[in-house]
């Protein structure tokens, strides 16, 4: 049994209470391999930002979770080593699928945890979410929930259509569960595919897909029903079109990709939702540097000359996140 405390990791508890009252969400980015990590310390670093370092099934099957887990706790070293005196880093595991994941975690270090258990009937997804929060709570290890359930397909995390966040539920889940914060649907999803061409409306200016709105009405109803308590938005990413087009420039074929717009997210970071999950952005933005990379330098075969680039990419893309769309800069 290893504790997080030991390792210089932080749960969410205080963070997400400062998020709240100060109107700003904490980043939280799924990373997978080393120039994703360095790329997300560099830049809380360098922004004073609090930041959770996620780690999903399909991370942990690619990485191995022993390894990531070491990553995360080197990350804090190196955070301090660039300056960083107090880094504020989460290790949370993302969409625990079962009891046993969770426990797996919490024994090797992780300081947060979240069971999905949105997929399973209501009191189903209740008896679960208790019982990783009452294993969890004994080491101080905060758990995040699920109510309602992203469309979307990605990994294991998938749903035909999306059902938003009923708030005639969510009192009587957090009451029950003791979670310490509760993901919603409210039109999100997973991926770099979250609306069809269908769903969206077409830019004349610009001939870009414009999605419909996020369901602001069901965040404020859920707001009122539990003022203060910590809300977390999966399927975060605003598949930023630069780096669509940089993919299709250099050989790619991601046709119709799109995300969730920044003003929409700027508008929920001030609200109750304090964390706001990040990964496919980051995906695209590694892909479309290594294909630039591939396409202007064909004899190149130094793997450090083209995840460099792809590294700096990231980082300039958590550097955005942080400041300009989350607000979290200069509050660690
Ligand atoms: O929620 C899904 C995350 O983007 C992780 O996806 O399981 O493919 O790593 P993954
Ligand atoms: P994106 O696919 O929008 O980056 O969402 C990631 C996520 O929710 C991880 O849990
Ligand atoms: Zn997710």
């Amino acid at each position: 049994m290893i504790n997080y405390k030991d390792l210089g990791l932080v749960n969410t508890r205080e963070m997400f209470k400062k998020a709240v009252d100060g109107g700003y969400a904490i980043p939280a980015f799924n990373f997978n391999n080393m120039e994703q990590l360095q790329a997300i310390v560099m830049a809380a670093a360098e922004t004073k930002s609090p930041v959770i370092l996620q780690v999903s099934k399909g991370a942990r099957q690619y990485a191995n979770q022993t390894l990531l887990r070491y990553m995360a706790e080197g990350a804090v070293a190196y955070a301090k080593e660039l300056g960083w005196e107090n880094p504020q880093i989460v290790l949370h595991l993302d969409h625990g699928d079962a009891f046993e994941t969770c426990k797996s975690c919490i024994d090797m270090g992780f300081s947060s945890v979240m069971i999905d258990g949105s997929h399973l009937p209501y009191e189903e997804n209740v008896a679960l979410t208790k019982k990783v929060v009452e294993y969890a709570h004994q080491f101080d290890v905060t758990v995040e929930g699920e109510l309602g359930v992203l469309a979307g397909v990605e990994d294991e995390v998938s749903a035909a259509e999306s059902h938003y966040t009923k708030p005639e539920e969510v009192v009587d889940f957090v009451t029950k569960t003791g979670c310490d914060s509760l993901a919603i649907s409210i039109g999100t999803s997973h991926g770099a595919f979250k609306f069809t061409p269908e769903q969206c409306t077409l830019d004349p200016q610009t001939g870009r897909l414009v999605p419909p709105p996020l369901a602001f009405d069901v965040l404020a109803a859920i707001e009122e029903q539990l003022p203060g308590f910590p809300i977390v938005l999966h399927g975060s990413s605003s598949v930023p079109q630069d780096e669509v087009d940089t993919i299709n420039k250099f050989g790619g074929a991601l046709k119709a990709a799109v995300g969730i717009p920044e003003e929409q997210l700027r508008k929920a970071a001030k609200s109750a939702v304090c964390k706001i999950n990040i990964d496919s952005d980051s995906r695209l933005a590694m892909t479309a540097a290594v294909r630039e990379v591939f396409a202007n330098k064909p004899a190149e075969f130094d793997p450090r000359k083209y995840l460099g680039p792809a590294r700096d990419n990231m980082k300039k893309l958590y550097i955005h996140k942080i400041k300009e769309v989350l607000g979290s800069d200069n509050k660690a």
